[in-house]
């Protein structure tokens, strides 16, 4: 059960948008924030935006846990529409991997679908969930974790081989407001454009970033996995994928969506 009072509010300096993150709270402990925003939906303004120091129950992708050794930036985005936004979470990608580039000056990737990269380390995991919210309302809430200030035996200690943080490799400490609005600044206008015009207005962005383009993949899909060439990236956000066919005739490709599988390469993580 939710305390009926809201928390303290976090402010995000230099914020330049119109809606997200104009209502921002902070808790030092929850279980996660993703889930603390669905269930608050109600009370709080489209736009809300809620950061944590620490998760309990960080969720990941896939039924995957998130755990950021209370040394992330886990927040949370509510957006209340009348119909879903496709592909958000590649939108979310596009956003974080810019603000961060812009921030550092160093050079963030994406990993298909939405796994932040910088030099072959995993920076930030996105994970977008939506439901029904009554009167023909559904309610997404886009949940990003991003690594600030971890160290390598810090990734290491929690069994996380190929995870990074932005201080670990670009050598600057960025505080959580400045990394939180500096997402948010891309990912209103972002998110405006794909409302009006789909995710294809927003594609190239997402192409240009994308560090799975053109890798031999392994494709990962309940029980079973098969190895392809990531080729290019539909209009819905989808990966195509080029599979060799059977007797070596060849090759088809096949559209790989991103809830239902994960994609790994060949020789390691990307
Ligand atoms: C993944 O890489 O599998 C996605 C991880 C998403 C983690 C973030 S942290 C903030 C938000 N709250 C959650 O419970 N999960 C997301």
């Amino acid at each position: 059960m939710r305390s009926a009072t809201l928390p303290e509010p976090f402010p995000l300096p230099g914020l330049r948008t119109r809606r997200f993150g104009r209502f921002s709270c902070f808790l030092p402990q929850v279980d996660s924030t993703n889930l603390f925003l669905k269930e608050m939906a109600e009370r709080l303004p489209s736009g809300a935006v809620c950061v944590a120091g620490v998760q309990t129950a960080g969720r990941g992708r896939l039924g995957r846990t998130w755990t950021g050794q209370g040394k992330d930036l886990p927040f949370s985005l509510l957006i209340r529409a009348r119909a879903p936004l496709p592909a958000l979470s590649l939108c979310c990608g596009v956003a974080v991997a810019e603000a961060l580039s812009e921030l550092t000056g160093a050079d963030f990737g994406i990993k298909w679908p939405n796994d932040i990269i910088c030099e072959d380390k995993k920076i930030c995991g996105i994970l977008c969930e939506s439901r029904a919210a009554g009167e023909g309302e559904i309610c997404m809430v886009c949940g990003m974790g991003i690594n600030l200030t971890q160290t390598a035996a810090d990734f290491a200690r929690a069994g996380l081989p190929h995870g990074g943080s932005v201080e670990m490799l670009t050598g600057q400490r960025i505080g959580p407001a400045a990394a939180a609005a500096a997402v948010l600044n891309r990912l209103e206008p972002l998110c405006d454009r794909m409302a009006a015009q789909g995710f294809g207005s927003v594609k190239a962005r997402f192409a240009a970033r994308c560090v799975t383009l053109g890798r031999q993949v392994s494709v990962i899909e309940e029980d079973r996995s098969s190895c392809g060439r990531a080729v290019d990236i539909a209009d819905d956000g989808a990966l195509l994928v080029a599979f060799p066919n059977p007797g070596g005739r060849g090759e088809s490709i096949r559209t790989v969506l991103a809830g239902e599988a994960s994609v790994r390469g060949l020789m390691g993580y990307i």
